[in-house]
């Protein structure tokens, strides 16, 4: 027999909290919530996130929130999200592009800009004249935007998350460790505020996505991912979903570790 199983029963097994239990417990998370959106800029804790610099780029971070949009960082947005999200949806694309445009301009949408301040070639600064020959998507005069994450606080399985959205770089600032840079800002930002863990949802299709946040940011597939939840639901679905916990409680949640689990 499977101690998946076991584990599970154990848990049930556990005196069940009791309704005013439950209720605090809620009141507390929703209260966590409310203080962690309230935040203007998130960057603001954390200062060294201000500005990334490589070897050929030079980047500027910013903070957003997504019913405070302009009209060209909306369809910057979803330009980008189209180039690079049209190819792992395939048909499920139209759909889902309705669904992002919706999700884009909620209130409770908090985005973090990436900015280009260099001339990737001489890593000088570029004047706006020059941003527009060189970048269609240069729409303010602190250079163009090149990529952003979209994320949120949330409940998810009792439990309070930041939830990343998205994550998007344009093609010509791929691969040069901006990815990386801005989860691990996410995940300083998770625990700032107190969340148990950071979740987001990845197409199966999105290889590369894939490795990077399983092999590279150390995420693993949750125990509410379709593929872990019933094996015959994940085959049909086309996404899985990662997480890394912050807390033992969150692990015991959102990752329940397959290794502690054994047959008797
Ligand atoms: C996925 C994405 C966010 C990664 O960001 P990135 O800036 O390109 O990745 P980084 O340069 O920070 O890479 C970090 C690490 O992952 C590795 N990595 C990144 N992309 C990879 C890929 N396609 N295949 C293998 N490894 C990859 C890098 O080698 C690097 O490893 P290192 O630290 O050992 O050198 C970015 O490529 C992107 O925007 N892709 C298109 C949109 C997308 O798919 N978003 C995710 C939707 S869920």
């Amino acid at each position: 027999m499977e101690s998946k199983g076991l584990s599970r029963n154990n848990r049930e097994n556990k005196a069940k909290p009791k309704r005013k239990e439950i209720i605090e417990k809620r009141k507390a998370m929703d209260a966590l919530i409310k203080v962690a959106s309230a935040e203007k800029d998130y960057l603001s804790a954390f200062p060294a996130f201000r500005h990334y610099q490589i070897s050929g780029l030079s980047a500027f971070l910013e903070s957003g929130r997504g019913d405070k949009l302009s009209s060209p960082v909306k369809q910057f947005i979803q330009n980008l999200l189209k180039a690079n999200m049209e190819g792992p949806y395939g048909s499920e694309w139209p759909a889902e592009e309705k669904v992002k445009r919706r999700e884009m301009v909620a209130p409770e949408a908090h985005y973090v800009f990436v900015r280009n301040t260099s001339n990737a070639s001489s890593g000088e600064f570029l004047t706006t004249s020059e941003c527009e020959k060189t970048s269609a998507s240069c729409v303010e005069e602190r250079g163009p935007i090149v990529g952003f994450v979209h994320f949120r606080f949330v409940i998810e399985e009792e439990l309070p998350v930041l939830y990343v959205y998205e994550l998007q770089l344009e093609p010509h600032v791929q691969g040069k460790g901006l990815g990386k840079f801005l989860m691990q800002l996410i995940e300083l930002i998770a625990c700032k505020n107190h969340m148990g863990a950071v979740v987001l949802t990845v197409q199966k299709a999105n290889s590369a996505a894939m490795n990077f946040y399983l092999c590279k940011m150390r995420y693993v597939t949750s125990t509410i991912s379709p593929s872990r939840v019933d094996p015959l639901i994940g085959i049909e679905k086309s996404y899985e979903i990662l997480c890394k916990t912050f807390s033992n409680e969150a692990k015991a949640i959102l990752e329940e570790p397959l290794e502690l689990v054994h047959s008797v």
